[in-house]
């Protein structure tokens, strides 16, 4: 199983940037963390950030038929872009959205958000906490995918047994 973790624009100044609303960590250390709950649990685990919309769109179109969940910070482009929208529709993909900040209690322009329909979950205003959370989340969501494909399968051999 493979998860795919997408950060969007600006997080790679995680540390530096607004240190008030995101906190001190860097963007490595939240992935080193991550890391170790996939290694833990024997899951996969590839990070990606880009500052730009398409690199962000071509990365998720390379999850189709490789990766079994997506975890994703799209940033600013949350409140702006079809385009990120339209992928995670169309790889079909059991993705979670992560914010740092609470983006419902911040400016009005940020209440707009693109992404969160086509998402399973969206974890919102717990700091990069919130990315572990997704972690549990997208495991829990793996597991049962695991043993509903098992449950088709032992149903499939136990009709071409009986036939
Ligand atoms: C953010 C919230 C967005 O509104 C903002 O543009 C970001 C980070 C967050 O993680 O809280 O860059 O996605």
């Amino acid at each position: 199983m493979k998860i795919v973790v997408v950060q969007g624009p600006n997080l790679n100044m995680l540390g530096v940037r607004e240190q008030q609303i995101y906190g001190p960590m860097r963007l490595e250390q939240i992935h080193a963390q991550m890391k170790e709950v996939a290694d833990q649990n024997g899951v996969e685990i590839e990070f990606f950030q880009s500052n730009l919309e398409g690199e962000i769109v071509d990365k998720i179109q390379e999850c189709y038929g490789d990766a079994h969940g997506i975890i994703i910070n799209p940033a600013a482009y949350t409140h702006t872009s079809i385009a990120i929208r339209d992928a995670i529709s169309a790889v079909n993909i059991p993705t979670i959205e992560v914010h740092i900040s609470n983006i419902h209690r911040r400016e009005e322009f940020r209440q707009k958000n693109m992404i969160a329909p086509v998402c399973a979950s969206s974890i919102v205003g717990f700091g990069p906490f919130g990315y572990h959370l997704a972690m549990v989340g997208m495991l829990q969501i793996l597991n049962e995918i695991k043993a509903a494909q098992e449950a088709h399968a032992a149903q499939q051999q136990a009709q071409q047994a009986n036939a």
